[in-house]
């Protein structure tokens, strides 16, 4: 298998694209280490792993605490024998135009995306550094690549992400760390339901009638994506085939951000 004795450690492993590439990397061999607030959630992806005899270390926390970040880590490599590779996934949103966004709701959002993918990474590459090697994968967004419509926060966060990336991997790259970056589309979980249900209610549409639009006019490939295809696209990253990948943002969107 390409990750036999590698070590996997993902934020927001209990949902969506976290927990399908939590899966994937376990039934490639790796150890994997999931964060995430939802504990539940992260319980079920833990028990899809192990049910496969695969193995998988949970932590119960917000990314936005650097304590949890830092303890999650040091955990990581105690309990599973390294870090070998990061994903770097959870993620939240609001949907409200400028107007109506509150000083908390933006600092939610920048503190969890932003702040959260930086001390992570931080913590990461430290031991990355001192073992000269290592993986980090960033999880930004379409929505960093240009603005979306009542989405200031979340379009700001993200492009902040892929920045970081650039910069980490100018960095570390003599250290033997390569960081790059992912830019889902309209990707098939919770969050992407969320965001169209509350867009159709501000136009007094269900939901699924605004995503259905929005994807036969916008997306080349006329359907939205799978968490299965945003995680094959990580394992490859993280894979020695992109070993000389670094620095790079990668769009995952059927088209969508190919141009008008
Ligand atoms: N689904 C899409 O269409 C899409 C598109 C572009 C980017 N993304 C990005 O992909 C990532 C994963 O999103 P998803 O669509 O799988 O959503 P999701 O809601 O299914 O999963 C997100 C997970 O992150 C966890 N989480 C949220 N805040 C956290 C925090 N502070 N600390 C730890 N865990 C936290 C949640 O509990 C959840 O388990 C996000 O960063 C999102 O912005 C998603």
């Amino acid at each position: 298998m390409r990750f036999d004795g590698k070590t996997a450690y993902i934020t927001g492993g209990g949902s969506g694209i976290g927990r399908a590439t939590a899966i994937a990397f376990a039934a490639e061999g790796a150890s994997v280490a999931i964060v995430d607030i939802d504990f539940e959630g992260a319980d079920g992806t833990r028990k899809a792993i192990e049910d496969a005899g695969g193995k998988c270390l949970i932590i119960e926390g917000s990314i936005s605490s650097s304590a949890v970040v830092d303890n999650s880590i040091k955990d990581t490599i105690k309990k599973l024998g390294g870090l070998d590779f990061v994903f770097n996934n959870a993620g939240c949103e609001f949907v409200a135009p400028l107007l109506e966004t509150t000083d908390s709701q933006w600092d939610e959002v920048i503190d969890t995306n932003l702040k959260g993918t930086f001390m992570v990474a931080r913590q990461a590459a430290e031991h990355m550094v001192r073992t000269g090697f290592g993986v980090i994968i960033n999880n930004a967004s379409d929505a960093g690549l240009r603005g979306i419509r009542l989405n200031a926060a979340y379009s700001t966060s993200k492009a902040g992400i892929i920045h970081l990336t650039k910069s980490i991997a100018l960095d570390y790259g003599a250290a033997g760390v390569r960081c790059n970056c992912i830019c889902p589309g309209c990707i098939r979980t919770p969050l992407c339901e969320r965001f169209n249900r509350e867009v159709g209610a501000r136009k007094g549409k269900p939901g699924e009638e605004v995503l259905d639009a929005f994807v036969k006019a916008n997306i080349p490939m006329q359907r939205v994506g799978l968490p299965e295809e945003v995680a094959s696209v990580v394992l490859f990253l993280c894979s020695d085939d992109a070993r000389y990948v670094s620095g790079a943002t990668i769009p995952i969107d059927g088209g969508l951000t190919a141009g008008m």
